[in-house]
């Protein structure tokens, strides 16, 4: 089983680094290999809607050649995706937001999608300690990753988290969180 993890904080070592970290070495016991990837420290541009991915010939393929070409490689070859990000102004980061602007190649012409039914795990960390602050964002993100053709699991949110070191306060969360992998290991 192959797990890909992508990062979506610039705080490498924070707090949804650490909750995907755990998830990830999960699914590695339980005998998965996983490939991470920091958004923030990879060449990945904007979407530039030239549709490339859209004609025929090379459907699939991203006009744009930069770091999101093997981490769309990866994804469609993977099992399970972890997708982590912290909650920037009530959303995902702009560096997750950006990723997932670039999977526009899954969708075939008639919107069916290249996947085959990867399971995605979306993880959030915020400030807020109320974890249904944001419930709406995250179900209407769900939905959207359900469409692009990912099996979409229930997001996993930690609240009341600012400094890089919160969680050691919450040892409840990264058991949380350990407990979050065996729904990607599923075959
Ligand atoms: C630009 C910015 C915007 C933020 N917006 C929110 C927000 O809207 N709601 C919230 O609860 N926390 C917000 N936060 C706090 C982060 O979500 C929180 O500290 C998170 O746990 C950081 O995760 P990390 O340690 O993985 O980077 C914001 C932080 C930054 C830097």
């Amino acid at each position: 089983m192959k797990i890909i993890g992508i990062h979506g904080s610039p705080r490498r070592e924070g707090s949804s680094a650490q909750l995907m970290g755990a998830i990830l070495r999960q699914c590695e016991a339980g005998g998965a290999q996983t490939q991470t990837y920091h958004l923030n420290t990879l060449k990945i541009s904007g979407c530039q809607a030239c549709y490339s991915c859209r004609q025929e010939g090379k459907e699939g393929k991203c006009a744009i050649k930069d770091d999101m070409n093997r981490i769309l490689e990866d994804i469609l070859a993977a099992d399970a995706v972890v997708l982590a990000s912290p909650v920037y102004m009530w959303q995902m980061t702009a560096q997750a937001k950006l990723f997932t602007d670039r999977l526009m190649p899954v969708l075939k012409q008639d919107y069916t999608s290249r996947l085959n039914g990867q399971r995605l795990l979306t993880v959030y960390t915020q400030g807020q300690p109320d974890v249904t602050k944001f419930a709406t964002y995250f179900q209407y993100v769900k939905a959207m990753y359900s469409f692009l053709g990912f099996r979409a699991l229930e997001p996993f949110v930690a609240g009341g988290l600012r400094a890089l070191d919160d969680l050691k306060n919450q040892p409840e969360i990264m058991e949380k969180a350990r407990q979050a992998a065996a729904g990607l290991m599923v075959e």
